[in-house]
């Protein structure tokens, strides 16, 4: 039984079943094809942050394969505190088939998994959004095809979102820079497990916009306020400001690059409405197919044995 709480569970070869596999259910689902290959399953999403994205996809995923879900959020009984993240997990993984958390601490996800005796998805902790990765992934496949060594370009913060997309850059063969402000770049001890889990992929950071949008095939951006750091907004977002993705700054890139953002998008902070809004962008593709990779995901995990 596999998890899938940073990705590093998966190496490139399944990484690229999943794009694969997401693939071929994509088309198939433009055809209008549902074929309930997860008939009851039951799939439970525990959230302690809100969302749309990941939670609307899940939930519709589980459907359209015959399947099911439950939600249950923080007023549900918020995990570790009514009772322990143990026990939650061990009573939950006899309802359930697989279970995603969203949770302020990773740490709770990793306890979680280790008490549950169903496989268990990372729907975003402060570390790490794999889910997310695997569709920016998709999304830059199905914009270049099969390709690889593509220059992903993330600006903005050191965060989440990044250093899932670095992973699974990593993962699928692309190079991976990130470029934000002193202080918010990957910390050492990222860059040092990267460096050894990776050591022949690419990644750099930097802080310098000069330069800094050479050869990006992708430029990406995420909010420069993550769930949970709501106290530091005013601060961030003074010393992010030079980091906007705008007109300007699209135009250091080639006309074939696109944009990405793992949404949802504040307008006019990290990016503007010509470049959201703009024939560059990917985003709602991208968006629609977190649907399609966790579809895959769910497959893999607790689909019929082939
Ligand atoms: N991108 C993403 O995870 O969106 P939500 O926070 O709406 O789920
Ligand atoms: N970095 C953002 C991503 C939201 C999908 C956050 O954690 O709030």
């Amino acid at each position: 039984m596999k998890n899938c709480l940073s990705l590093l569970e998966y190496d490139s070869k399944e990484v690229e079943q999943i794009l694969e596999t997401a693939l071929r259910i994509k088309k198939s689902w433009s055809q209008g094809k549902r074929p309930p290959l997860l008939a009851g399953k039951v799939l439970a999403l525990v959230f302690e942050k809100p969302s749309l994205r990941t939670r609307a996809s899940f939930e519709a995923a589980m459907f359209q394969m015959g399947g099911s879900s439950i939600f249950l959020s923080a007023s549900d009984g918020a995990i570790g505190k009514r009772e322990s993240v143990a026990d939650f997990a061990r009573t939950l993984s006899h309802f359930a088939d697989a279970v995603v958390l969203r949770t302020f601490s990773h740490q709770t996800i990793v306890e979680f998994a280790e008490h549950a005796t169903v496989p268990v998805i990372n729907g975003l902790s402060e570390l790490y959004h794999p889910c997310q990765a695997l569709a920016d992934i998709l999304t830059i496949r199905e914009n270049f095809g099969p390709k690889k060594g593509l220059q992903v370009v993330f600006v903005g913060d050191g965060n989440n979102v990044s250093r899932s997309l670095a992973i699974a850059c990593a993962k699928a063969g692309h190079c991976f820079r990130l470029v934000g402000p002193k202080g918010y770049l990957f910390d050492k001890p990222f860059l040092d497990f990267f460096k050894k889990e990776f050591p022949d992929s690419s990644l750099e950071q930097t802080s310098d916009l000069k330069n800094s949008m050479t050869g990006a095939d992708a430029i990406y951006a995420d909010v420069w306020t993550s769930m949970g750091q709501e106290k530091e907004r005013a601060k961030r977002l003074k010393i992010f400001k030079p980091y906007q993705v705008n007109n300007t700054l699209m135009a250091k890139a080639s006309s074939n690059c696109i944009f990405l953002h793992c949404l949802p998008a504040h307008r006019g902070e990290e990016v503007t409405e010509e470049v959201i809004d703009g024939p560059q962008s990917r985003v709602f593709p991208q968006a629609g197919n977190r649907m399609h990779v966790q579809k895959a995901l769910l497959l893999k995990m607790i689909g019929p044995r082939k």
